[in-house]
């Protein structure tokens, strides 16, 4: 289904060539001066150079070749040579009409599907999730799901960080609390235990610890990284402590993603990307990409138009060691092996851009991946508390998502202490709210930039929030439970009616910009654009629902109508939070 700005500019291009201009002047957008009028064109100011005229001339010559046109309600041109435009009332409830009676609400599935890696979340093995890796996993997930409403095949990979040396660390620690352990025994030949000899407890204690130790003790990080490079070149005791380390944090994050309603379709893990390595470091020597510099095996990436230093790519430590951008290039060969895809997102934080950059000159130099495969990366800022230092919690520590989470769970179970509900719906709907509250607070901001993370804020149930789109929606289903109650019912043939007031346009206006929205929000991998729509309408629609008798009006034809778009809006908000990863509860 065409966009509004596509309808109108076709009416205006007919009014450029009638009045004998060049069609591409015809541009129409979205107006920047609601008070003034909804849509504009702008082309007459250019097109003023071109035929020597000036512009409000064009502009006017545009209107009158329009005429009479059942499109517009108002089209006027405007000095110096603005083409303002206001739809008609028809016009308008046609479009609102033909969404409603699409499955999509006239967003159109692609022509071309492409295939879509989307690598996010990034948690790493060993460590507990923390607020760092709530970005990656939020913002990631909402361009996973609008990109496959669109008609991609879209591929979503947690990409977990199980090869570095977190693990040697846990190792090394491991070896001086319990030496008696058969995985440092390096003559065992039998079988290992099943069980781990560890929690997900013990882990989050000796990660810290190690990782403290090994600031100050040279000693202890130089053993850490020893083991490190022993697991990496298959150290069969270390790989099955790994392997341990693996099973026992994977279960405890898919829990916590599974809360956050993020689903990975694979679970993979840097060191799945292992075997691609020899192979692809031969592959970079033999043809040239790679040389050797003061020991270390390196592909230079530096290009001429350069105006800051991009250092070369290490492909190999001066100990044969590989480092995580072999694990990232590897794991392009993997991919592309794999699935052939078109793109490759990342959702990472920005403070890893230069990385990338490195990453991806190096894939394209060394043709370990055609020009035709998009590397995209979408880097994000950091969440901040409110001094706008990165979030912390009160006695300077990392916060854990999983507390962050509790501490908004109460927060919003305070709030709602005094409603009439019982324990296990009480429980849901505060999942729900808080789930919105920390994600809609992400996402509404452009993924980019910093954000001061507000509890206080972000669990409001008013202004622009989570809590409050997800009351709107609750309110258009109160309303439609309130219809069955009151046994209206409403033939499928009934049409939305031409509005017939400000607040109700508005409504058919925020709803119109559907299909645009998603479409600009997966070009762009860009969420907050969800997000600012969403806002948009749940405003246009309380308003026309404070103004406007719904349910009880006594002019039937009115009343149908006016639930019919109320259950338009509802549907369609629920869908958009849907791309946003979130759901409404049914009561609030
Ligand atoms: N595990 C990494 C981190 O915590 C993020 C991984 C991002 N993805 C990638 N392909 N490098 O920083």
């Amino acid at each position: 289904m065409k966009k509004i700005v596509d309808l109108l500019q076709e009416e205006i291009s007919k009014a450029f060539e009638k009045a004998g201009y060049d069609a591409k002047y015809a541009k129409v957008t979205v107006s920047n001066r609601p008070d003034l009028c909804q849509y504009q064109c702008n082309g007459a100011m250019p097109a003023a150079k071109e035929y020597h005229k000036a512009p409000i001339q064009i502009a006017g010559d545009i209107v009158e070749a329009v005429g009479d046109s059942s499109t517009f309600k108002e089209i006027a041109a405007q000095a110096p040579g603005f083409i303002n435009m206001v739809v008609s009332d028809e016009f308008i409830a046609d479009y609102i009409n033909k969404m409603n009676e699409s499955e999509t609400f006239g967003c159109d599935k692609t022509d071309e599907p492409k295939t879509i890696v989307i690598d996010y979340g990034g948690a790493n093995v060993a460590k507990p999730l923390h607020v760092g890796h709530l970005r990656s996993a939020v913002i990631g997930e909402s361009i996973k799901r609008t990109a496959r409403f669109l008609g991609h095949k879209v591929i979503g990979d947690v990409h977990l960080g199980d090869w570095g040396l977190q693990i040697g660390l846990i190792i090394t620690e491991l070896s001086k609390r319990k030496p008696e352990l058969v995985y440092f025994d390096e003559s065992y030949e039998g079988e290992y235990p099943k069980e781990a000899p560890f929690t997900m407890a013990d882990l989050e204690e000796i990660y810290p610890y190690a990782t403290g130790r090994s600031k100050e003790d040279p000693a202890y990080k130089e053993e850490a990284q020893q083991a490190t490079a022993e697991l990496q070149s298959g150290r069969k005791g270390y790989l099955a402590l790994w392997q341990h380390i693996i099973n026992v944090s994977v279960a405890d994050l898919r829990k916590i993603y599974t809360k956050l309603n993020v689903e990975f379709d694979l679970w993979k893990k840097e060191s799945d990307a292992q075997p691609y390595i020899p192979d692809m470091v031969q592959y970079m020597k033999d043809g040239g990409y790679a040389h050797i510099d003061d020991g270390a095996l390196v592909v230079d990436v530096k290009e001429e138009s350069d105006t800051k230093e991009i250092p070369p790519c290490m492909i190999l430590k001066s100990n044969g060691a590989t480092l995580y951008n072999t694990t990232d290039l590897a794991t392009i060969v993997e991919r592309r092996k794999l699935f052939d895809p078109d793109k490759i997102i990342y959702v990472v934080d920005k403070r890893q851009s230069l990385y990338f950059e490195q990453v991806f000159r190096c894939a394209r130099k060394t043709k370990i991946i055609g020009d035709d495969v998009d590397l995209i990366f979408v880097g994000f800022g950091t969440m901040n508390g409110k001094d706008g230092k990165p979030f912390k919690t009160r006695d300077g520590g990392v916060l854990r998502l999983e507390q962050l989470l509790k501490d908004v769970n109460d927060q919003v179970l305070e709030k709602m202490k005094d409603r009439d509900m019982d324990e296990a719906s009480m429980a849901d709907t505060a999942a729900k709210i808080s789930l919105a509250a920390i994600k809609y607070g992400d996402l509404s901001n452009q993924a980019s930039k910093d954000y001061v993370f507000d509890v206080d804020r972000f669990t409001s149930f008013e202004g622009n929030t989570g809590p409050y789109i997800l009351y709107t929606i609750v309110r258009t289903k109160s309303l439609l439970a309130k219809v069955a109650d009151n046994n209206i019912t409403i033939d499928d043939s009934v049409k939305i009616a031409a509005p017939d007031n400000k607040s109700e346009t508005d409504v058919m206006l925020a709803l119109s910009k559907w299909s645009e929205t998603v479409q600009a929000a997966y070009e762009e991998q860009a969420p907050h654009k969800i997000c600012q729509f969403v806002y948009e309408l749940s405003d246009a629609f309380n308003k026309f629902y404070h103004e406007n008798k719904i349910v009880t009006n006594e002019d039937a034809a009115v009343r149908e109508s006016y639930i019919k778009l109320s259950r338009l809006v509802g549907r369609v908000l629920e869908k958009a939070i849907d791309l946003l990863g979130l759901e409404a509860p049914e009561k609030m």
